[in-house]
């Protein structure tokens, strides 16, 4: 991990960098959205995603965006690619080691809220982590014992939904309900997610919300809808599908995400 500090710090300056951004499935096309990008390939950070995972990019980039220094990752770690529900804590240990105060995360996922179809985004409100792992298990001081309550930040939603209304991009927010991946959910899973209310399921984001709780950042999560949940609609899914439907809630991304920075 100091490693991959060092070298974030050689190729970026010591400039804090004040939020992160992590990309979903189908999402890399916002990080276009950098001003004087500097790009480290994942392959050079220690303790960044490896692996990889098709749809997802495997870069850090480093520039501006709606005027403030930020962080984008191009991709993920999910639990699914190794069953390690801490994947993602060295890079986002390195993360708040370079100034990181804020965590923006986004997910293609499906939804169970027929008022959200694909194309749509959905705000996450509060997660259900039926995956049941959590990445804190190991963590030996009474740190782990972090409080999930607000832990999606009510005043970055209150002023994603203000922007939202501004720029006429219909939001709706809820709750995404974790599971493991990599198979989909079968309809029952999707009836039992739906009684317990959960608004969208997917496999990834609830274990970065945790540590980034337990980094003591500001954590705000967003959904790209890529499908109704399994059983809900006639459609097949598919991961080809999750990629291409993405798309659509990247370009509203791409219009949301520098105003909302530049309100962080
Ligand atoms: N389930 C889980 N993860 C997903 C889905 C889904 O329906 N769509 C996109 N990611």
């Amino acid at each position: 991990m100091a490693k991959a500090l060092k070298t974030i710090r050689n190729k970026a300056g010591d400039a804090p960098i004040e939020a992160a951004l992590i990309l979903g499935s189908g999402l890399s096309d916002v990080g276009t959205l950098l001003d004087g990008k500097i790009t480290i390939p994942f392959s050079e950070l220690k303790g960044f995603p490896q692996g990889g995972v098709s749809g997802h990019g495997k870069e850090l980039l480093i520039g501006e965006m709606g005027g403030r220094r930020i962080a984008i990752l191009t991709g993920r770690q999910h639990y699914y690619e190794h069953g390690d529900p801490a994947a993602m804590r060295p890079a986002l240990e390195t993360l708040k080691q370079l100034g990181v105060r804020t965590l923006l995360l986004t997910n293609s996922a499906g939804s169970l809220d027929r008022d959200v179809p694909p194309g749509n985004l959905m705000l996450i409100a509060d997660h259900i982590n039926h995956a049941g792992v959590n990445p804190l298990i190991g963590e030996d001081t009474d740190a782990r014992f972090v409080n999930m309550v607000d832990a999606y930040d009510p005043t970055l939603r209150a002023a994603t939904h203000a922007i939202a209304a501004r720029l006429e991009i219909a939001l709706k927010e809820g709750v995404y309900m974790w599971y493991s991946g990599p198979s989909f959910e079968t309809p029952a899973e999707i009836r039992m997610a739906q009684v317990l209310g959960a608004s969208a399921v997917g496999m990834s984001t609830v274990p970065e919300v945790i540590l980034g709780r337990f980094f003591g950042m500001r954590v705000w999560a967003c959904s790209s809808i890529t499908n109704m949940g399994a059983g809900m609609a006639e459609e097949t899914i598919s991961h080809t599908q999750t990629k291409e439907v993405a798309k659509w809630g990247a370009e509203k991304l791409m219009r949301l995400l520098p105003a909302l920075v530049e309100e962080l």
